[in-house]
């Protein structure tokens, strides 16, 4: 269980404690992944099965990692090789992979509130992968822990355990498709949880009216949003979720709401660091030199992105023993 909930379908349900939760075990799973040997038995005989109706790298990818180093069997289902292909519906997919005895179904699908609906169907623990344009909360956990862990460590404490804290009053910036990311609405959430300030930048099409109720400001100029932030999350324009163009053209996305080195130098503190829940569309909203350069965390999300991983399924799945405590 993650505080109250049996299920994880999204940050907006949980509690500030019940997500600080989630992110304290996730420095213990942080030290097990980085051993020589990552394998503790904490999940041994428990089952998790990867439902995923969309493509993923990092999400697929570290959910199974987080399962294995927890020596849960960890089954992979990918709906273009399954009876999706013959008309077979989500919620029987679901009944019948349920019928398999798995403890936790990992859902990614292109529809908001799929995982939900088989949550509401199923005796075994759900958790997102990300649904449509709702939400995908172990990003916007890892995104909570990486922004911890850089500004623990800007505050001099980089030794000791991310401080969860040092979120509060912090700016963070979400720059992008605001409208279509799942990434941008568990952030909202979660940051706002933890007290961080949240600015939302964007063209106007990109930006969902009323937006501003969930606590964050909008802006449509990139320097008003960015300056003075201590984080930018740059989001990926979903091309997949678009129907009708809500921009001109790339190459003008770019030019007003692309960050490269010349733009973050000028308007960035020099403390601030960049983030992208990834893939990239490198060139369009980074350059590859912000990408890859000193202010990027994106590769420290996906490391974390496994500790989160790791913490949620052992909430779940009913681990029976502190991960920490078994150093065999
Ligand atoms: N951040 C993210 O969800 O990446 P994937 O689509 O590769 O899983």
């Amino acid at each position: 269980m993650i505080g109250r909930h049996r299920h994880l379908t999204g940050l907006e349900p949980l509690s500030r404690d019940e997500i600080v939760s989630v992110l304290q075990l996730a420095t213990s799973m942080k030290e097990v992944l980085r051993r020589p040997i990552k394998k503790v038995p904490t999940l041994r005989g428990k089952a998790v099965v990867n439902l995923f109706f969309e493509a993923s790298t990092r999400t697929r990818t570290s959910f199974e990692t987080a399962a294995k180093v927890l020596s849960a069997d960890a089954v992979n289902w990918t709906s273009s090789t399954s009876s999706v292909t013959k008309g077979e519906t989500l919620v029987d997919t679901a009944r019948n992979i349920e019928a398999m005895h798995p403890d936790v179904l990992v859902i990614r699908h292109p529809a908001s509130g799929a995982p939900q609906l088989v949550a509401d169907r199923v005796s075994c623990s759900v958790v997102s992968a990300g649904d449509g344009a709702h939400e995908h909360p172990s990003q916007g956990l890892l995104d909570l822990y990486t922004l911890a862990e850089h500004f623990t460590a800007q505050a001099g404490k980089q030794d000791g355990p991310p401080d969860f804290g040092t979120l509060a009053g912090k700016t963070v910036a979400i720059v992008g498709d605001v409208s279509h990311s799942r990434v941008a609405r568990s952030n909202l959430h979660g940051l706002g949880k933890l007290g961080a300030k949240v600015r939302l930048c964007g063209p106007p099409t990109m930006i969902p009216q009323g937006i501003e109720a969930l606590g964050a400001t909008v802006h449509h100029q990139l320097r008003a949003a960015v300056e003075g932030a201590d984080a930018v999350m740059m989001l990926r324009i979903q091309h997949e979720r678009i129907g009708d163009p809500l921009i001109p053209g790339t190459r003008e996305y770019s030019k007003f709401w692309g960050l490269n080195e010349k733009k973050a130098a000028e308007w960035l503190t020099p403390s601030c660091v960049i983030l992208h829940p990834g893939p990239i569309n490198r060139g369009v909203e980074l350059s590859p030199e912000v990408a890859d350069g000193e202010r990027s965390v994106i590769l420290d999300q996906v490391e974390n992105g496994v500790a989160v991983r790791m913490a949620i399924l052992y909430l779940l799945a009913g681990g029976a023993q502190e991960p920490a405590a078994e150093r065999a």
